[in-house]
């Protein structure tokens, strides 16, 4: 897929605000500084002038942003989740905010839910891909800074992922927003997704 056109199209920071348009919504989610925002500008090659907000602070996307890319679907940035130094209402407020969003009818129709290729998944990762799984929402798990591991330890760490989390193989890819490596695979998987939403019931059923 090649991306011809990105749109800010606005933050939303309440579950059951009114979504910024009628389009196939794609989120990113995974722990604070995972690279979400990195991932999306790589994704859709701003990586010279950035749109998503990148920071080495922790904690910097607060809502919920959205891009509207070809006129056609948004990916939609998620803010982090599992920052530290955040008080308890905080974190109360993103679940209400994130889970919120994600159990909506009209909310997204894939997540791609990243996870640090250096790091062991957390419970907050494993309540995530299980939230998914439960609402049913078809999930590509993008293990990203890939980049930071030699090819000896990619070896190690990728089916050891896999496995502890219980995953699909076909549901993983390795990503660095820094190299490229992985882009054009998710986005590929993000065409798919994207297809899949835009048929309607009557298309299924005729395939
Ligand atoms: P929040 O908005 O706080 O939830 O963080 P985020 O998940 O959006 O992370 P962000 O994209 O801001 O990246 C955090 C840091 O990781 C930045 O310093 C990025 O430059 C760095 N980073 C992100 N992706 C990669 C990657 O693939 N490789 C390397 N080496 N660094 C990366
Ligand atoms: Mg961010």
């Amino acid at each position: 897929m090649k991306v011809r056109t990105v749109e800010f199209c606005g933050t939303v920071v309440v579950h059951d605000a009114t979504m910024p348009g009628n389009l196939p919504q794609i989120a990113f989610s995974g722990r604070s500084n995972v690279g979400k925002s990195s991932l999306i500008n790589r994704i859709l090659g701003r990586t010279k002038k950035k749109i998503a907000h990148v920071s080495a602070t922790p904690g910097k996307t607060q809502g919920l942003n959205f891009y509207e890319v070809n006129k056609a679907f948004f990916l939609v940035d998620l803010p982090g989740f599992g920052y530290a130094r955040a008080p308890e209402h905080v974190r109360a407020e993103w679940r209400t905010l994130v889970e919120g969003y994600l159990a909506r009818d009209d909310g997204a129709c894939g997540v791609v839910h990243l996870i640090d290729a250096r790091r062991d998944p957390t419970s907050q990762d494993r309540d995530m891909l299980a939230y998914l799984a439960q609402l049913g929402t078809p999930t590509v798990v993008a293990i990203t800074k890939i980049d930071k591991l030699s090819w000896q330890k990619r070896k190690d760490v990728l089916p050891e992922l896999i496995r502890e989390l219980g995953l699909d193989p076909e549901q993983v890819i390795p990503l660095s927003s820094k190299t490229g490596e992985g882009r054009d695979e998710l986005m590929d998987a993000l065409e798919t997704l994207v297809e899949a939403q835009g048929e309607t019931p009557e298309d299924t059923a005729d395939a």
